[in-house]
């Protein structure tokens, strides 16, 4: 079953059309890559699907709703959830509190409503919490969940992201460059969770540089190039595709 349907996207920039005519799907289960090369319009189409560019054309279809104006927390509900390829943790917080930032009970909203908490409230930021320390341990960040993020290292911040994009419990994960200044430890963990985070049902749409890694994680590669579809298919058949090699595995 067709999980996200992208139709004839457009996004441009001024005079630059970074996106154009760009359509794809992703079927429920799959792990499919995004490649191509620096400036082929890849995070600019996540923006445009998880809501955080509005797009000026085409349409996307998430579980059967159009969702293409809908604004990334809509999404996030739904099931639709990004991470971002400058990673986004926020330096002068913990790592627990980082986790517990997207969750609608998180710690920086207790003053607001410390007049009027409920036992439910109370209930959810408790399992968010446990939720939380699961999260960390599975990632290996449980000897740092009260380090400041700041003083995390490149790695160590793309799990945490991963861990956090958890948090909302997805069906449909979207990563922008996961494994980009990882070093080869930690990208052969990052690339096992994966694994086992799709072999429990979750959907993952991946753009990535770092091709070795990719063939071997992905069911299926997207090839965009000057903001355009130039090939999909299976990474064997990619691979071997002349104008794929032209345009992007040439150099
Ligand atoms: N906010 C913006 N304003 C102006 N131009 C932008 C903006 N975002 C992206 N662009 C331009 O749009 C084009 C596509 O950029 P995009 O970031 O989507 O590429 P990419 O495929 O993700 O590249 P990379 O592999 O380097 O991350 C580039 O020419 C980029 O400079
Ligand atoms: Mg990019």
């Amino acid at each position: 079953m067709t999980l996200l349907a992208v139709e004839g996207l457009r996004r441009s920039f001024g005079s630059l059309v970074a996106v154009d005519s760009v359509s794809f799907e992703v079927e429920r289960g799959e792990v499919v890559g995004m490649i191509g090369p620096n400036g082929a319009g890849k995070t600019t189409t996540f923006n445009c699907v998880s809501g955080v560019l509005p797009s000026d054309a085409g349409t996307v279809t998430f579980e059967g709703a159009d969702v293409t104006e809908a604004p990334p927390y809509d999404l996030a509900r739904r099931g639709l959830v990004r991470t971002f390829q400058q990673t986004r943790e926020l330096e002068t917080l913990t790592v627990t509190d980082n986790m517990l930032l997207p969750t609608p009970d998180h710690p920086g909203e207790r003053a607001w409503h410390a007049v009027g908490r409920t036992a439910a409230s109370e209930q959810r930021e408790q399992e968010a919490r446990e939720r939380a320390m699961d999260l960390l341990g599975t990632f290996d960040l449980r000897g740092m969940v009260e380090e400041y993020a700041a003083s995390l290292s490149g790695g160590q911040r793309k799990l945490l992201e991963l861990a956090r994009a958890l948090m909302l419990d997805p069906s449909l994960l979207l990563l922008d460059e996961p494994f980009a200044g990882v070093n080869p430890t930690l990208t052969a963990e990052i690339v096992e969770h994966i694994e086992a985070l799709n072999a429990d049902g979750l959907t993952l749409l991946i753009i990535e540089h770092e091709l070795e890694t990719l063939t071997d994680l992905v069911d299926r590669l997207i090839v965009l190039a000057d903001g355009r579809v130039l090939a999909t298919g299976t990474p064997e058949a990619i691979m071997e595709n002349e104008e794929v090699i032209d345009a992007y595995l040439g150099g």
